[in-house]
């Protein structure tokens, strides 16, 4: 698909890297590439950056049609732009899209379009160690209408933003809060898929989980309220003695890429990993016998990240003394060595972004 190009005439001073944040900066330039009923995807481009105009009644401000994606581009100390399992997000997306009705896109085609936009954005990708270029591609159903239906008009978009961690803490622990009264997501919902409805859902019990100084919400199965599902933004692993549990995919969990890739990495350890219902209580109980050893989460924006604290109900534990793990401290090591290029990368993860 040709991508026509229309550049910035007003380039943006670069951010100081000192003091990125996560996603409050953008870049001068977007992608966008258009889909309409009969016609299918067309008019692929890359425009500067800025507000587009939506008809009031366009479906997704009224139904949420919408999925996104989140990756990064990391710069290596040699220069060279890193994706890390690109495919493996644009896999994803169409996941997401089939669940939403929205129209399956060329796989190959969003890998190239993006790679076309890095090209133009190279000069975004901050040189500092833990900074990023967060890349942030969704779909918007576009068609006026109000009748509920699935619209026959999208854009798809990709927009860049140079961040640093997502967290306040970085790689410090976590406080995370479990949620007994809401739910994020039930079997047969849209908990495996990445669409805008699943975090607009989280916001009330993450609003109440931060008035108590909490990072984030641990959610809990929808039905039973007892089975551990993710934490607010990420994927969760629990190793209790030797073993590393983590809630299976059954549905109503995120099909992480960073999760995905810590079970590869510590299964080529030797760890045992199990992906199978694991209940709070189960959490709790090897907690006050000594035996919960680490627990952290994963996630592409807040990579591996130790939880120092658990509060449930009236219980509060903390993990580990409030000191990172050896085993998540290892995950972060590695993870973070093959997304910077930093060290061998075994599994061929690692998607250079070849700019000249
Ligand atoms: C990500 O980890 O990329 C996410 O999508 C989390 C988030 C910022 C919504």
């Amino acid at each position: 698909m040709e991508i026509k190009f229309t550049p910035t005439t007003t380039p943006k001073a670069k951010p100081d890297e000192t003091k990125l944040g996560f996603g409050e900066i953008f870049t001068d330039h977007m992608l966008i590439i258009e889909y309409t009923k009969g016609k299918g995807w067309h008019d692929a481009r890359i425009v500067p950056y800025a507000p587009i105009a939506l008809d009031p009644a366009a479906m997704c401000l009224h139904y949420g049609q919408e999925v996104f994606e989140g990756m990064k581009a990391y710069r290596a100390e040699d220069g060279r732009i890193l994706l890390f399992r690109p495919q493996e997000n644009f896999k994803r997306m169409n996941v997401s899209n089939d669940r939403l009705c929205i129209p399956q896109m060329d796989e190959q085609m969003m890998l190239e379009s993006l790679v076309e936009l890095l090209k133009v954005e190279k000069d975004w990708v901050p040189h500092l160690p833990g900074t990023s270029l967060y890349i942030r591609p969704f779909v918007i159903a576009t068609e006026p209408k109000l009748g509920v239906k699935a619209s026959d008009t999208y854009l798809y978009m990709v927009i860049l933003s140079p961040v640093g961690a997502y967290y306040k803490e970085g790689i410090n622990p976590v406080k995370i809060y479990v949620e007994t009264n809401y739910v994020r997501a039930v079997r047969g919902g849209t908990g495996f898929a990445k669409v805008a409805g699943n975090y607009g859902v989280s916001l009330k019990a993450q609003v109440e989980a931060h008035e108590q100084n909490f990072t984030q919400v641990l959610w809990l199965d929808g039905v039973e309220r007892k089975y551990i599902e993710e934490v607010g933004t990420m994927n969760v692993f629990f190793m209790i003695d030797d073993e590393v549990i983590t809630p299976a995919l059954l549905g109503s969990v995120l099909p992480g890429i960073t999760r995905k890739s810590t079970i590869e990495l510590l299964r080529s350890w030797g760890y045992t990993v199990t992906e199978r219902k694991l209940s709070i209580q189960e959490v709790m109980d090897a907690a006050r016998n000594g035996r919960l050893k680490e627990a952290f989460g994963t996630g592409t924006a807040a990579v591996v990240s130790p939880i120092g604290e658990l509060k449930c109900e009236d219980e509060i534990t903390i993990i580990n003394d409030y000191q990172i793990g050896p085993v998540t401290q290892k995950l972060y090591d590695s993870l973070t060595g093959i997304q910077w290029g930093k060290t061998e990368d075994p599994f061929g993860w690692s998607y250079e972004v070849k700019v000249d």
